[in-house]
């Protein structure tokens, strides 16, 4: 599926601008367990995918450069000394910061002609912004031999986001998507950014994501919320971060917080601990203690943390009333997108079936079923 991408945005690039460009592959991610943590301080368990984004970019000899993404059928030029947002809010937000991110840590870049594409479905809560960001800083880092360390790179992606498209994201989504390992996830401290890679073989039990195919409006500034709100509980407790936090901690000052907040922080001081515990699990091969703990994730992150919607809660009560899945719930931001479910393999196809049938029957729309192969991070394709 990958190759047939890259075969794609190569032969686009080569009949546009008569160079071979250089490519690069950047993976969206799943996460196991660990959801609104990352910008807490705390632990996320993510792997990269096999399905993300492809960049084909060359040098220019132009006055201007020039951006493609194949897939949405849109293009800008635009002025390297004249770098701003773009009012729309678009996928151009995520190469201009990347390129103003770059700049601003006094590296210099030339004109470039860049073309995109991916297959992440956008949304879908794998992070396709965070393969995008990757892979156009990546391609420039190659292309300009600018320097820069994996670990820098992900932080221009992320500063990316947070300047040019708005969103004050935590670093799991561009670490996992750079530093992704075949067949492994990685139990990652946001606060160290050090990551303990496990292999995952389910053995007769395998992951499967499923689509709502929604994406509610105002995600963006929900997430924004959520973490100032995790921001101003851990200033009144003078904690560094929710990370350093116990719930005996949060009771002392329950009477100073409102209702809202005292559950939305309780919540990040228990999927902190629910993501140490998963990672246990997992090394013990107690599978059903790790679908225990994402059932409470996805609870917690309904009812207390509230970032779900009807449509998520749907499948994963779908997934509850089936003996032959061990767990489930939301997975990346919320408001939408995918579940991510633990399911007995000789059961998946009857559960896909079922869960479709009864999603289109609610919602009068159709939801997806994905099965991704866990790969190795972002990379320049030789
Ligand atoms: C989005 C953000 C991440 C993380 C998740 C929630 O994917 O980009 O940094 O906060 O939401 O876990």
């Amino acid at each position: 599926m990958v190759k047939a991408l890259l075969n794609d945005v190569k032969e686009t690039f080569i009949a546009m601008f008569k160079k071979e460009p250089l490519l690069v592959f950047s993976p969206g991610r799943i996460n196991l367990i660990g959801e609104h943590t990352d910008y807490n301080d705390g632990f996320v368990f993510p792997a990269a995918v096999d399905k993300g984004v492809v960049a084909a970019i060359h040098r220019s000899n132009m006055s201007q450069s020039m951006a493609i993404a194949l897939d949405l059928h849109s293009s800008i030029v635009f002025d390297l000394d004249k770098i701003k947002p773009s009012k729309e809010k678009s996928w151009e937000n995520y190469v201009l910061g990347v390129v103003a991110e770059i700049k601003k840590r006094g590296k210099v870049l030339g004109n470039f002609n860049i073309v995109l594409k991916g297959n992440i479905p956008e949304g879908a809560g794998m992070s396709s912004s965070a393969a995008l960001e990757n892979s156009v800083a990546l391609g420039l880092n190659e292309l300009f031999q600018l320097g820069l360390s994996k670990a820098e790179i992900i932080f221009v992606s992320q500063k990316a986001e947070h300047n040019y498209v708005g969103v004050n994201c935590g670093i799991m989504d561009q670490y996992a998507s750079m530093y992704g390992i075949k067949d492994t996830a990685l139990h990652l401290d946001c606060r160290t950014i050090k990551a303990k890679p496990y292999t995952i073989d389910f053995k007769d039990h395998q992951l499967m994501l499923i689509n709502t195919n929604v994406k509610h409006s105002l995600s963006d500034s929900a997430y924004n919320d959520r973490r100032s709100a995790c921001e101003r509980v851990s200033k009144i407790l003078g904690a560094t971060a929710l990370r350093d936090v116990t719930e005996a901690d949060l009771e002392q000052i329950e009477e100073r917080i409102s209702a809202e907040n005292y559950q939305k922080a309780l919540y990040v001081i228990q999927e902190n601990e629910r993501t140490i515990n998963a990672a246990k699990a997992i090394e013990n091969g107690d599978l059903r203690t790790l679908g225990q703990l994402m059932y409470q994730s996805h609870d917690g992150l309904s009812n207390q943390y509230k970032v779900s919607c009807e449509e998520l809660d749907f499948l994963v009560e779908q997934a509850k009333e089936n003996p032959n899945v061990l767990g489930a719930r939301m997975m990346g931001g919320g408001f939408g997108g995918c579940t991510i479910n633990l399911v007995a393999k000789k059961a998946v196809e009857g559960f896909a079936e079922s869960v479709s049938v009864a999603y289109a029957k609610k919602f009068n729309r159709e939801c997806s079923v994905y099965f991704v192969a866990l790969s190795d991070g972002a990379h320049i394709i030789d």
